[in-house]
């Protein structure tokens, strides 16, 4: 079995590279591990940066978003029983955001795909990338039970953060730059409309909560909680009476209750791993890095990736020349290190840790109080969160 890039990971990176090849008439075919209903239900991010709603609509994987996707104008920031707004239009020249969950844009995704005829097994397991410095880099991998090699052109590694791309490239020309934090989120789905029109980052001497949305019925919440928290410790009156307590004010407000459908516990790490290319083997997306979900980048940065990569790709195909490829993990890693660094400024700016001294805090709300004062550093944030345009 051949193909011109094997991709390994049908997650938004694995999906988006297939779509953005199929469009520029690259052959490729798809490896993914779980099943499909599984890879459609695993509940992860829920908002899109503008740039990322772009590139789904000119590849033409924006139909059901801009029916049922919520654009939003801003976020709130609380913290000391005080709320302020964010607007991101008025801050950054136009830019917003889009509520639509990870799991809608990987159905959608996955249609288009399998409706274009392009290959994409699923409980297709790669097991190891061999040949990366070679010009036939190939994937052994399993399928139904038995053993098969797909020998590519370019070998892509879109398997995430326990992907095994990434032992491609050999020990001595990789390097690996991780943080641990002392803290992970409790996330929930609730049958609720939410409560406030736009998100709510809070923080709180209890610890940061989240308000955040799925639909104008679904709500998502996330609590921070200690690393190793179990959900069975937390009951559904236990989890709301601590996000009303985290997210008090001295103004009315009210948060609204519902069933909970879903509880996990997420951990949270920051990690990069350079160079993003090695010979013919590339990395995109959670393979090469992970950012504590604070930011909301870790998908949009999949989708910057794959985006750069596709063109690199096209120009390579269409004209024989490499340049796009050979800057490939530079240009990409710019944009990663830019999103690591918000993603540690809002992670560790919001969050308290259990031992925290009283001075950290008042730096904390200082922090908090410039971005309310200022409109420099309010639009900081809100260049980040909204996106950096592409390169
Ligand atoms: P993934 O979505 O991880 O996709 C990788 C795919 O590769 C998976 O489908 C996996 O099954 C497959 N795979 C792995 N190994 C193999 C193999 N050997 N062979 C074949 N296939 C393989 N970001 C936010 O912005 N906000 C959030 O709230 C948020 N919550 C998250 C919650 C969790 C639990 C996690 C893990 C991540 C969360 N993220 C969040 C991050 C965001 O979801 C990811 O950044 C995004 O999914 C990255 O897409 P990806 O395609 O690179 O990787
Ligand atoms: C969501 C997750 C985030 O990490 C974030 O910053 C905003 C929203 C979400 O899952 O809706």
């Amino acid at each position: 079995q051949h193909t011109s890039v094997g991709i390994i990971g049908g997650g938004p990176a694995g999906l988006l590279l297939a779509r953005l090849l199929h469009r520029s008439g690259i052959d490729c075919v798809v490896l993914e591990t779980r099943d499909r209903a599984y890879v459609e239900h695993r509940q992860r991010a829920g908002i899109l940066e503008q740039g990322t709603v772009d590139v789904l609509r000119a590849c033409g994987a924006g139909e059901r978003m801009d029916r049922e996707g919520l654009v939003h104008d801003g976020i709130e920031l609380r913290y000391d029983r005080r709320a302020h707004r964010l607007d991101f239009p008025a801050l950054t020249g136009g830019r917003r955001v889009m509520v639509y969950a990870q799991t809608e844009l990987v159905k959608d995704l996955i249609e288009l795909q399998l409706g274009s005829g392009a290959p994409l097994l699923f409980e297709a397991q790669a097991v190891a990338v061999e040949g990366a410095d070679t010009d036939r880099p190939l994937v052994r991998y399993t399928h139904q039970g038995r053993e098969h090699t797909l020998t590519c052109e370019y070998v892509v590694g879109c398997d995430g953060f326990h992907g095994v791309t990434r032992d491609a490239i050999p020990d001595r020309a990789r390097r690996t730059y991780e943080r641990d934090y002392p803290y992970s989120w409790l996330g929930v789905l609730a049958d609720v409309p939410p409560s406030c029109d736009e998100l709510i980052y809070a923080h709180s001497d209890r610890g940061f909560a989240l308000f955040s949305m799925r639909t104008p019925t679904v709500s998502r919440l996330y609590l921070q909680v200690p690393n190793g928290t179990d959900p069975a410790d937390w009951p559904d009156d236990r989890i709301w009476d601590e996000l009303a307590a985290r997210s008090a004010i001295d103004a009315p407000w009210k948060l609204e209750r519902g069933p909970l459908t879903a509880k996990s516990v997420l951990p949270m790490r920051s990690c990069v791993v350079e160079p993003m290319r090695y010979g013919r083997v590339l990395l995109a997306g959670d393979a090469a890095h992970i950012v504590p979900p604070t930011g909301a980048k870790g998908l949009n940065l999949a989708v910057a990736d794959v985006t750069v990569l596709a063109r690199a790709l096209a120009q390579r195909y269409e004209t024989g020349a490499t340049e796009l490829l050979d800057t490939y993990s530079d240009t990409c890693l710019r944009r990663v290190w830019r999103a690591e660094h918000f993603s540690y400024f809002m992670t560790t700016t919001l969050h308290t840790e259990q031992d925290q001294s009283p001075f950290e805090t008042r730096l904390q709300l200082a922090q908090l109080d410039r971005l309310a004062a200022s409109r420099h550093a309010s639009a900081e944030l809100a260049e980040n969160y909204t996106g950096l345009p592409l390169e």
